[in-house]
């Protein structure tokens, strides 16, 4: 039984899952040995996040620059991801729990690609969580795209430019359709965002840890939702101003 669910929970939660490198390192073990146990920590995290009512949650596992890294840790990484999807599908379709990606899919190796479609095409109909992994996902390449679809569209007559609004470029993201992350979480101790939502996390509540992804584990996301619960948010408004709009 959970005895410990926060007071309200925020609809999207995204994670910079950092800190699986240096996690092993401190243990004088390869890299890959932190990444490999930074899955347990996904899976606890999608577990907890599903269970006390979670909309969204947007998990960054791969960023366009990581593909700078050495190719033998790159090469883990798809392995891990790969065996990750082939575990979970069962447990996504028991949970019903969507899968979503955001990233240039098309880069993933074709082996991940395959089975990364698979996935999504049998959680299509879940509906009681999106897991929305961000794959070969980087902020400005998403603005990119965005950008060239739009100008696409108007020059093709399909869109007057002058009707280009903000809603537009939500609809060109790859989170079309989802709700902006109310909570970003980023493990590992470094402050900043890395290329993430760069666009849809203009007004999301920062929360910065310095526990490893490996050791983030149920009690720190519950702590992490808990200090997002007394945050207030103002939109540019007043304390007083949102405080009055809360009473009526
Ligand atoms: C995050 O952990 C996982 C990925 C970026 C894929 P890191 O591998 O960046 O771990 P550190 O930051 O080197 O400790
Ligand atoms: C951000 O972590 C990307 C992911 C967690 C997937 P990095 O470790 O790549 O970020 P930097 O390089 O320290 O900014
Ligand atoms: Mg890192």
């Amino acid at each position: 039984m959970v005895t410990d669910l926060p007071e309200s929970v925020p609809r999207h939660v995204a994670i910079i899952m950092d800190g699986n490198g240096r996690w092993a390192e401190e243990r004088h073990r390869p890299r890959l040995f932190g990444h490999k146990a930074g899955v347990d920590s996904v899976r606890e995290v999608v577990r907890t996040a599903r269970e006390i009512g979670i909309s969204v949650l947007t998990l960054y596992a791969f960023s366009t620059e990581n593909w700078n890294r050495p190719s033998g840790e790159v090469r883990g990484l798809m392995t891990l991801l790969k065996n990750y999807l082939q575990a979970e599908l069962r447990t996504m379709l028991q949970n019903d729990i969507q899968l979503r990606c955001l990233g240039e899919q098309a880069k993933l190796p074709m082996d991940v690609n395959q089975i990364l479609e698979q996935t999504i095409a049998e959680t299509r109909a879940c509906r009681s969580m999106v897991l929305n992994l961000a794959l070969s996902y980087g902020g400005r390449n998403e603005l990119v795209h965005a950008v060239q679809a739009i100008v696409r569209k108007c020059q093709e007559g399909r869109l007057d430019w002058r009707a280009v609004s903000e809603s537009t470029i939500n609809e060109h993201l790859f989170t079309a359709g989802l709700p902006d992350p109310d909570l970003l979480i980023r493990t590992g101790g470094e402050h900043r965002l890395s290329n993430f939502l760069l666009w849809q996390a203009s007004y999301t509540e920062l929360y910065f840890t310095d526990t490893r992804w490996p050791d983030f584990k149920r009690n720190d996301f519950l702590h992490a939702i808990h200090i997002y619960h007394h945050r207030q948010r103002r939109y540019g408004r007043t304390g007083a101003q949102v405080a009055g709009s809360k009473e009526q």
